[in-house]
């Protein structure tokens, strides 16, 4: 069975509804994953370094979740990717700690997916938008094996009372099958 390692770029999960959803459902039917839960482990942003990369040592399939802000990885995530993803590591001529593993994209928008489109109302599409998670997989050697996506995930902007949440689960649980089915298929 691959070691898999969910890192969770949310930057706020007890205020969650999708990402802590998703995350849920993922520790029930990966029993053996580690969960990298950035939001409560570095709140003020220090991440150990160390500690963080013993973590991507030992995991074979590496799952960055999390909910789009500004178009974009949450900056947490893009903090651990800067500080813990280093020259000599994960890149450059002796940087080979993470060759072979696996990486996927996993993440929710307020928006619909249909915004997510040509002539959609943000108007560009999310290989625009993400184009970076499989060019550091590239440049790290790692196998990117794609990305699961789901849209209007913004609870408030349904009508902020609890059907707008339970639809919010729902898709979430949906989202949650479909990276699962990708991890077993790897
Ligand atoms: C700071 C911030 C920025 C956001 N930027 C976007 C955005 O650029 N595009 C979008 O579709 N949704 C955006 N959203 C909505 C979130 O993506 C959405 O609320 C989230 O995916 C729902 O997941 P959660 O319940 O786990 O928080 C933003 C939300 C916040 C708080």
């Amino acid at each position: 069975m691959k070691k898999v390692l969910v890192v969770s770029g949310h930057t706020d999960l007890k205020n969650s509804v999708a990402n802590s959803t998703i995350l849920g459902i993922l520790k029930e039917k990966l029993p053996g994953a580690e969960f990298d839960l950035l939001d409560s482990l570095y709140p003020d942003f220090r991440i150990d370094v160390k500690a963080e990369q013993e973590k991507l040592l030992k995991a074979d399939v590496v799952v960055l979740q999390f909910p789009i802000y500004w178009f974009s990885m949450p900056s947490i995530l893009e903090r651990w990717i800067e500080d813990v993803f280093l020259h000599g590591w994960a890149y450059g001529s002796t940087g080979d700690k993470l060759k072979g593993k696996v990486l996927i994209d996993s993440f929710t928008t307020g928006s619909p997916e249909t915004a997510y489109q040509k002539g959609g109302a943000v108007g560009h599409t999310m290989d625009e938008f993400l184009v970076k998670t499989p060019v550091i997989a590239g440049f790290c050697g790692m196998k990117y094996a794609g990305r699961v996506y789901s849209g209007g995930m913004a609870w408030m902007a349904l009508g902020a009372n609890e059907a707008a949440k339970e639809q919010v689960r729902a898709k979430a649980a949906v989202h949650a099958g479909k990276l699962v089915k990708l991890i077993e298929s790897l």
